[in-house]
Formats: C-alpha cells, sequence, structure tokens
C-alpha cells in the first residue's frame, strides 16, 4: 500500500496566513502541519509516501521532509498544477501507485488516535480485501461544511452528500480515505463539479454504487484545519497541549469496522 499526501490545493479559507505560506507549510503544535501527514502513515504502516505539491511553496516541503528516513518512511513528491480537486492530485499518482492500494491523507486533517485507520490498513491490506475502498466518518456539530452520510429508513448509507445546505445526518467523511488499485480507473471517469473540481464525493459515491465501500468511525479529536482561521487556531492549541497520532490501544485490540 502506498501513501498519498494531498499538500496542494489554494488555503483560500486560511487567508491571509496562506498568502505568504502554502497552508501545510503553517504551524500546528511545534511542527509545519504536513508533519503529521507523514508521521500518521508511518505510524499506520504505510511506509511509501508521495507528497502532492501544488505551489511555489513545494520545496519547502523537500527540505523538511526530505527522503522521509527522519520518519521512517520513503517520501516522494510530484505536483499538481493547478487546484483542479481532490480526487484529480489523487489522479496523478497513478504511475507511481503501479497496481497497489492508496491511502490518502489530507494535509490539512489529522487524529488524535490512529488506531482505527491503522485497523483498516491491516483489515483492507490483505490480498483478497482488495476490492475495497474505505472512508472513515466522525460526528461534527456543522456537517455542512463536509461530506455527509445519508441513510435511509434501515439506515443503509444511501449517499454521500457534499456540503448539503440540510445535512441529512452529523456524520462527516473525514480526509482519510483507503482505495483498492482500480481508484485510477475511475478518477479519469470523474466530470468536474459546479465548482470546477474533480471531487473525491463523487469517488467514495461510486464505490458506494457498487457495493464496495466500508465506513468506519475514527475515535477521539479529529480535524480539518483549513476549514477556517479561527478552527485552525484552535487546533494549534489542541495539538500544542495534546499533540497527535496517539495510540488509544495496544494494537493488538482493534475497533470493529462498520
Ligand atoms: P480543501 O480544503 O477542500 O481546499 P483548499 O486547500 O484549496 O482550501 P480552500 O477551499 O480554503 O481554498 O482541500 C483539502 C485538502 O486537499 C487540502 O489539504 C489540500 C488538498 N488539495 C489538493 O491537494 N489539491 C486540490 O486541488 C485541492 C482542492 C485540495
Amino acid at each position: 500500500m502506498i501513501g498519498i499526501v494531498l499538500a496542494g490545493g489554494s488555503g483560500t479559507r486560511l487567508a491571509p496566513l496562506t498568502l505568504l505560506a502554502n497552508k501545510h507549510a503553517l504551524p500546528l503544535g511545534n511542527v509545519p502541519m504536513i508533519h503529521h501527514s507523514i508521521d500518521l502513515l508511518a505510524k499506520i504502516g504505510v511506509n511509501r509516501v508521495i507528497v502532492v505539491c501544488g505551489d511555489s511553496d513545494a520545496a519547502k516541503f523537500m527540505r523538511y521532509l526530505k527522503d522521509g528516513s527522519a520518519f521512517g518512511v520513503s517520501v516522494s513528491y510530484t505536483y499538481q498544477d493547478r487546484p483542479g480537486g481532490i480526487a484529480e492530485a489523487l489522479g496523478l499518482c497513478r504511475a507511481f501507485a503501479a497496481g497497489d492500494q492508496a491511502f490518502v491523507v489530507l494535509a490539512d486533517n489529522g487524529v488524535e488516535y490512529v488506531d482505527t485507520l491503522a485497523h483498516a490498513v491491516r483489515e483492507l491490506g490483505h490480498a483478497d480485501r482488495w476490492r475495497d475502498a474505505a472512508i472513515f466518518t466522525t460526528p461534527v456539530s456543522e456537517p455542512q461544511h463536509y461530506g455527509v452520510i445519508a441513510r435511509d429508513a434501515d439506515g443503509h448509507v444511501t449517499a454521500i452528500v457534499e456540503k448539503p445546505s440540510v445535512p441529512p445526518s452529523n456524520l462527516a467523511v473525514t480526509g482519510f480515505y483507503l482505495y483498492p488499485p482500480d481508484v485510477f480507473d475511475v478518477v479519469p471517469t470523474l466530470v468536474p463539479s459546479a465548482r470546477g473540481e474533480l471531487e473525491i464525493t463523487d469517488v467514495n459515491n461510486w464505490y458506494l454504487r457498487q457495493g464496495r465501500l466500508r465506513m468506519y468511525e475514527l475515535e477521539g479529536y479529529w480535524w480539518d484545519a483549513g476549514e477556517s482561521l479561527a478552527q485552525y487556531q484552535t487546533m494549534h492549541r489542541h495539538v500544542l497541549e495534546h499533540g497527535a497520532n496517539h495510540w488509544k490501544r495496544p494494537i493488538s485490540a482493534p475497533p470493529e469496522a462498520s
């Protein structure tokens, strides 16, 4: 399995901080935001990583992460010419993945506990389970900012709805995704959304329609530090105080998949 860290995008919601620096180079706790993504992948056992950069700050990531050996992983880099969406950035990694599974991390997302993510990697990393994709959810107070889970009367997931004005639930899809190798055949079939981006929610709904999407619920706090300046500041203070990417329980006792 390869790790894909998406560190492109515009970061407009964190302006004016992002007028001078890429969002993922901003401090979160005592380290740059992207540090947590690489550390997370190392902890869950994904040690071949590609970082998708997207602006003139790309060299900063190379200077900071180097070849990844300080994290115990191997890091390569690629470049997204314009912010054409999360799914577009993922599609750029096809040659690097070379038929392998992909664990995708949005570099402005992070977690308190890595247990659920590590469990999914172990569970779906088996060769006979390579056909399934996975998303990771968490309850939020303002679901309208995220991809949100919709269920029917029997509790079956019917769709993931992107930034709904009337959210069908409070269960948000977080910025971690595990995909089988054919995700690189799905991305080219996508059409740009109204905002002109290839949407990762369309990829996830494709796997849902195929009956190939697993859902896991994260434990502990989760952050999307790019959501607003207020959210970024809150998470910066929180990570300073509490850290990130902890183990909640011994690795031998993973949580159950839903
Ligand atoms: P977003 O926060 O959805 O988009 P953004 O980073 O452009 O920020 P804003 O909406 O405030 O302008 O992106 C989530 C993550 O995905 C972020 O960490 C960067 C990454 N990303 C890419 O790598 N390429 C892209 O084209 C986009 C849109 C996002």
